[in-house]
């Protein structure tokens, strides 16, 4: 059996992730693809308990706890259910991943980049999405529309400040991983985006990475 793809999908709050993710988990199993679609933090049953400490605000933690907290949900994640899946020849979809970390962490609440680094070499040694689609934003668009669905978890109430530091942060790891990077203005249309992403992903399937 050939081993599957892994992709993930990275962005500010609003930026259309997890909407872009689910139309291209649809548009692959019709065309008969064996697809996974996931997450982080929390799609493991132990991450879910993770989840609701990282991301409940009135549960106070310092920034190397919730580091650390990151890091738990995704080992238990990629034994569980990640590399499982792509030994099985699955599409793996991702919703957040190591990339997320950098720049929440480490760019936006500003734990050192070295340490991410070195702490994500010796977690996860050298497992890495193969493509990791990007939609860029400006954080005051990605939160205006939060706003209409009234989401406040521990990030939501982070000012506006930290969401472009986190944009940056992004904008940044592209420069230097510009091969592994998709990146789309996360403006445009619903539609047009998902065109886009579904004709890279299919270039990837065809013709390889
Ligand atoms: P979401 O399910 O709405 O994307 O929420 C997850 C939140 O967790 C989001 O605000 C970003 C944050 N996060 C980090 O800060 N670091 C990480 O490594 C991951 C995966 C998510």
């Amino acid at each position: 059996m050939n081993k599957g793809i892994f992709i993930t999908f990275e962005g500010i709050e609003g930026s259309g992730k997890t909407t872009q993710g689910k139309i291209l988990v649809e548009k692959l199993k019709r065309e008969g693809f064996n697809v996974l679609y996931t997450y982080e933090p929390g799609d493991t049953q132990a991450g879910k308990h993770i989840r609701g400490i990282l991301l409940n605000s009135e549960i106070r933690i310092n920034p190397l706890c919730e580091l650390l907290l990151y890091f738990a949900d995704r080992v238990q994640h990629i034994e569980e259910k990640i590399k499982p899946s792509i030994e099985s020849g699955f599409i793996v979809i991702c919703d957040r991943f190591t990339d997320s970390t950098f720049v929440y962490q480490g760019y936006a609440r500003g734990i050192s980049i070295d340490l991410i680094k070195r702490l994500n070499k010796v977690i996860l040694d050298k497992f890495i999405p193969d493509l990791t689609i990007l939609l860029d934003c400006p954080a005051e668009v990605g939160l205006k529309r939060n706003q209409k669905i009234n989401k406040k978890d521990r990030f939501e109430i982070e000012n506006l400040d930290f969401h472009e530091k986190v944009r940056r942060g992004y904008l940044e790891l592209v420069q230097v991983n510009k091969k592994r990077f998709f990146v789309l203005d996360a403006t445009q249309s619903i539609d047009k985006i998902s065109e886009e992403i579904y004709k890279k992903v299919k270039s990837i399937i065809s013709h390889g990475i």
